[in-house]
């Protein structure tokens, strides 16, 4: 096959293929030779109010003419607006500290520095674990790697980060207790508390999970009794929690934050992504006067990043959150993502390659298997899930690849909020097609 004639430019690591997007309207991507593909995980499920919204981009621009670039430790009108927002309307309302980064992995990178600050500066320095969970994501930095569960990406970086101590995140589908068993919400719960009793609860800084699992999962939801237990557990060994809306927050899952399906109340959340619904790059750790108050007293700052809460992107978040309020889109992702979900069961629910389809609001995660009723794997070097990824593009749809090597086959959607019926329609036809391509005359390992 002849190189694309833009394959030196990019991507960065030459793959054969470019998708050359020269124009984003609502849920559409419109590519360079004139055909377009359905955004169907609103980029790494980050875009929720649509592409193309001529009002944040007026927004940016006037603050980039007006406040190009500020060092972060001061105020602007922008960062002013936003935080107002955030704490009147958005944060749960413990949650009152808000320090901005540029992404997820800074956000996270700097969730774990704050809770170990926090433990120095109260003169308990013995405490600096992070206890993470298998899989999971936090970010692309040595430490997130660290405290994330994600094999794949973590492999060849081991020399580089501490081998923080991991507990399993709950996984109904294939628990070791027997599939979807009722008990496998307390099993991950008791496997936490008897991780910081070996550990020592006097050396554990913090856990740290998602209130929902994300991509590395395929949209994991625990049982009822997981967070309430996980919560009781790290208020008894004064282990501060801290929990990931990077990809849940702002509406994805149908509410505010993840956190609130299940009255989860960290000590530090962090979430980005939504935050700009994609249109800038901007993270935020929010927090509560107590832990910060320990800093305080002793003049302790948390070190920013250059570009963390740039006017810029602060205007684009505060914009896009308003679009958000105004046009009820968190209550659309949860009636938009309940249509999805029939959809997804009615053209997939019975295919003799998907063992389930899971998810909330619009963040869904189809996991597909060689065999439904032994949960049998395809052999990993089958490449199911990028197979479906570029079946997917030659039916004109992106979904997302998940998994983290030891989760396999998983493949996620994550559209925008204002997705309309008939392009929910589309999306789950399209990736019939694909995993129907991707699929055939695949054997078991
Ligand atoms: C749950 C979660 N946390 C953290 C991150 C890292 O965010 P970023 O890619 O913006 O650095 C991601 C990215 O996908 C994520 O899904």
């Amino acid at each position: 096959m002849a190189a694309h004639p833009k394959s030196h430019l990019w991507p960065f690591v030459p793959s054969g293929r470019i998708i050359d997007v020269v124009k984003a309207e609502g849920v559409w991507l419109h590519l360079a030779d004139g055909t377009r593909i359905l955004d169907a995980a609103g980029g790494a499920i980050a875009a929720s109010i649509g592409h193309g919204r001529r009002e944040v981009a007026d927004a940016m621009a006037d603050a980039v003419a007006d406040t190009g670039y500020i060092v972060p430790t001061f105020l602007t009108p922008q960062r002013e607006r936003l935080v107002e927002r955030l704490t009147s309307n958005w944060l749960p309302k413990h949650l009152t500290r808000v320090h901005l980064s540029s992404g997820g992995s800074e956000a996270a990178d700097a969730a774990i520095r704050l809770a170990r600050m926090h433990h120095i500066a109260k003169g308990d320095d013995a405490r600096w674990k992070i206890i993470g969970r298998t899989p999971s994501y936090h970010g692309a930095t040595a430490l997130t790697l660290a405290a994330g569960g994600h094999t794949a990406r973590q492999k060849g970086f081991e020399p580089y980060a501490p081998d923080l101590p991991k507990v399993p995140a709950p996984y109904a589908l294939r628990s070791p207790l027997g599939r979807h068993h009722a008990d496998e919400d307390l099993r991950c719960a008791k496997a936490l508390e008897d991780t910081i009793l070996s550990e020592g609860p006097e050396t554990v800084a913090a856990f740290m999970a998602e209130s929902i699992t994300g991509s590395s999962g395929g949209a994991l939801q625990p049982g009822p009794r997981y967070w309430p237990e996980v919560q009781r557990i790290c208020r008894a060994h004064g282990v501060l929690l801290i929990v990931d809306e990077v990809m849940t927050g702002f509406g994805r899952t149908g509410a505010r934050f993840g956190s609130e399906h299940f009255d989860i109340k960290a000590d530090i959340m962090f979430a980005g992504k939504g935050l700009t619904g994609g249109y800038a790059p901007l993270a935020g750790i929010y927090t509560t006067e107590d832990v910060v108050a320990p800093l305080a007293a002793r003049g302790d700052s948390l070190m920013f990043y250059t570009y963390g809460g740039h006017p810029g992107a602060c205007a684009a978040a505060d914009k896009v959150l308003e679009i958000i309020e105004r046009e009820a889109l968190v209550e659309r992702a949860a009636t938009q993502g309940a249509k999805l979900q029939a959809l997804l069961q009615e053209r997939l629910g019975q295919h003799p390659h998907v063992a389930e389809i899971r998810g909330r609001g619009l963040l869904w995660g189809i996991e597909l298997v060689a065999d439904r009723e032994t949960l049998e794997h395809f052999p990993s070097d089958a490449g199911i899930t990028n197979a479906v990824v570029a079946h997917g593009l030659r039916e004109g749809a992106f979904f997302y690849p998940g998994g983290t090597g030891e989760v396999r086959d998983v493949i996620c959607l994550g559209p925008a909020f204002t997705v309309s019926d008939d392009e929910l329609e589309m999306m789950a036809d399209r990736l019939l097609s694909a995993i129907n391509a991707a699929t055939a005359h695949k054997a078991a390992a």
